[in-house]
């Protein structure tokens, strides 16, 4: 692949990591992920993010300098956003092609490069509003965003052109071929891309919502022609439309989010499993949408997907041991460090020979600010009983998520 031109002396570089690989080593990423980085050029050249080194990316990458025409000892800046390595592990290595390269990075993560890579030198910490100059009108200005996606992490801004270059925010998961722009994909494309923002979004920065209205409040009065994130498309026909998205998603840990329900369930020997439907009866009656995901077959990181956006989960496992039925258990705890909160919540489930997941469970999450609808619990086989009250519970959990909407 060769470099993008993006604007006059504005290129996008990129590389593909693909779908066999676990991002952060632990979420699936069915149409993999881009790693983007971007050269902005004046009299001085400025990388903004470099790359991984795994596999071949490097060499790829280096292949699409000289697409530009460039060469390792050509760059005069390195503009570090994010110290994370999917933007970081291949920089040792880029510095010794390059001894000449100068850092600019935020003071916190001055200690993460030297803790990652080595590196004490070269350096200028920058803060807010601080600015370099690389001549031909190519001014950066660099703006803090702290925790989207690390403590140390910052935005860049090129001011002749208007585009913000965020790093990890408004990203998202699918990898990039030919086509980088908003306004080049089809309407499928444009949703896809939607879609997995969301889920990068559940997956990364959930769990540090809190700080996407404060980093959006800190670039508000800039004219932003662009969005360009480190991972994902380029927002250039609509750049408010991700950064509009990104709020929305914020917005969902305070509730209520969309007026849908995720139902995740897991079953033993399927007297829980039984119930399901009637779960799901109840739910499509009352006309909302219903995301269902069996646990642990499912992978945590699509079902924080349903649950982020979802204002009520129906959660069905059985009681395991006088507890809850392990996985589940695991899954639920990955809600708490996401800050899967202010949830209207419905559990059901059999038990054996004695109840306790209800106990549990209310212990697990009382840090989430979820509401409860009494649940459904029955010893062994669910009979007619259980399965109409099921269906009821479900529909009253729907009417309270309408109301709420
Ligand atoms: Fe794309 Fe937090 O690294």
């Amino acid at each position: 692949m060769k470099a993008t031109t993006m604007t006059d002396g504005i290129y996008r570089l990129g590389i593909n990591l693909e779908n066999n690989q676990l991002f952060e080593g632990m979420w699936p990423m069915p149409d993999g992920i881009s790693i983007n980085s971007y050269v902005v050029s004046g009299e001085k050249t400025a990388i903004i993010d470099l790359t991984e080194d795994v596999d071949d990316k490097p060499a790829q990458f280096e292949r699409e300098l000289a697409s530009i025409p460039l060469k390792a000892t050509d760059v005069d800046y390195l503009i570090i956003n994010h110290m994370e390595p999917d933007h970081t592990s291949w920089l040792p290595a880029f510095y010794k092609k390059n001894p000449d390269l100068e850092f600019f990075i935020t003071e916190k993560g001055a200690g993460v490069l030297k803790a990652f890579c080595g590196i004490d030198q070269n350096i200028h910490i920058v803060k807010t509003g601080d600015t370099l100059d690389l001549g031909r009108g190519k001014v950066l200005t660099f703006y803090e965003a702290p925790n989207l996606h690390w403590p140390e992490t910052m935005f860049t801004y090129e001011r002749s052109s208007g585009i913000l270059f965020s790093c990890d925010a408004f990203g998202s998961y699918g990898t990039i071929e030919d086509i980088i722009f908003d306004d080049q994909l089809s309407s499928e494309q444009h949703d896809f891309f939607m879609r997995e923002a969301l889920r990068y979004y559940a997956n990364i920065i959930g769990g540090l919502s809190m700080f996407v209205s404060k980093a959006v409040a800190a670039i508000q009065d800039l004219d932003i022609k662009m969005v360009a994130p480190s991972h994902g498309i380029v927002w250039r026909e609509n750049p408010m439309a991700i950064i509009s998205a990104y709020e929305r998603f914020a917005g969902y840990m305070n509730g209520p989010a969309e007026p849908e329900i995720t139902v995740l369930w897991s079953s033993m020997y399927g007297n829980t499993q039984k119930v399901v439907s009637a779960m799901v009866q109840g739910v499509r009656a009352q006309g909302l949408p219903v995301h269902i995901h069996r646990v642990p077959e499912d992978h945590v990181g699509f079902i924080l997907e349903s649950a982020w956006k979802s204002a009520g989960l129906i959660i069905g496992m059985p009681t395991y041991e006088y507890r809850m039925f392990p996985p589940m258990a695991w899954v639920l705890d990955m809600f708490g460090r996401k800050k899967v909160w202010n949830k209207q919540v419905l559990r059901f489930g059999s038990f054996g020979w004695s109840g306790g997941a209800q106990r549990e469970l209310d212990t697990l999450t009382e840090k989430l600010k979820w509401q409860f609808v009494e649940p459904v619990e029955w010893q062994g086989r669910p009979d007619d009983e259980v399965l109409a009250i099921a269906r009821s519970r479900a529909e009253e959990l729907a009417k309270i998520i309408k109301a709420g909407s």
